[in-house]
């Protein structure tokens, strides 16, 4: 029978991809091809996701330590297979950036130095910051898991990437010149992160958090779409906020401004 949170990790089990059999030969073609402003949005955008993904993936270790501790331990296993995706996601988008764009650096944290250029210095906070800050407090005060979940899962990986993977798939559908590899990993790295934005829904939900609680993860969330600065919409925002209230609310939470 399957409890807790196996669920997930069967999921992860079964959506496994490797970033290095994906063909990037015609975006490799392509991108020279590409207008400046076309350019700009699709690397501004992968150097956002280089940025998060790499800090993701570098600080869910700190929230399998504060899940070992619980009675549940599907939940530290979720939290492993989790950290595999992220790590796959960090490792696709350095790729694009060294092989399609062009980025320097003989490692990635070398071209990840280069790609700090192209984001809003809100941005690199909240990932480089804010997040490692959060992490770093689950060692010592393990309670603060579900806070920890809010920022990541909800806030972070509900909202702001989420807004920014749509907005980068807009952007791709519009190019003069179409990147299908990128496309591709795209898609599959969307794939994960539904199921991960599952996962911590449902440890939010397990939690039974309060209105006080859920009304700071919305405002957590409409602020921190902010950091993408110009390189997306007012209307992805939009979209991802109302995604956001609306998982929120099926976790079962009442809302001050429901009452
Ligand atoms: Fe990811
Ligand atoms: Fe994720």
């Amino acid at each position: 029978m399957i409890s807790g949170y196996d669920h997930f990790v069967q999921l992860a089990e079964s959506l496994q991809w490797d970033e290095t059999t994906l063909d990037l030969s015609a975006d490799r073609e392509a991108w020279p091809k590409l207008g400046e402003t076309e350019r700009d949005q699709v690397l501004g955008l992968l150097a956002g996701f280089v940025i998060a993904e790499t800090a993701v993936a570098g600080n869910l270790g700190n929230y399998q330590v504060a899940a070992a501790g619980r009675d549940e331990k599907s939940m530290e296993e979720a939290f492993r297979s989790q950290a595999r995706d992220e790590a796959r996601h960090a490792r696709f988008f350095d790729l694009v950036t060294a092989e399609v764009a062009g980025i320097p650096g003989a490692t990635a944290a070398q071209r990840r130095d280069h790609l700090r250029t192209f984001v809003a210095d809100d941005l690199v906070d909240l990932f480089e910051g804010r997040l490692p800050a959060t992490a770093e407090r689950l060692v010592e005060d393990h309670g603060g898991l579900t806070d920890a979940v809010g920022l990541y899962h909800m806030v972070i990986e509900g909202v702001v990437l989420l807004a920014g993977q749509h907005a980068m798939l807009e952007a791709l559908e519009g190019l003069s010149h179409k990147l299908p590899g990128v496309h591709k990993g795209m898609e599959l790295v969307l794939r994960d992160e539904r199921w991960h934005i599952g996962f911590g829904s449902r440890v939010i939900q397990n939690a039974d958090i309060g209105a006080d609680k859920a009304n700071e993860l919305l405002e957590w969330g409409e602020s921190a779409t902010k950091s993408w600065g110009n390189l997306i919409t007012v209307e992805a925002i939009e979209i991802a906020m109302r995604q956001h209230r609306r998982r929120l609310k099926a976790t079962g939470i009442k809302f001050w401004s429901d009452a």
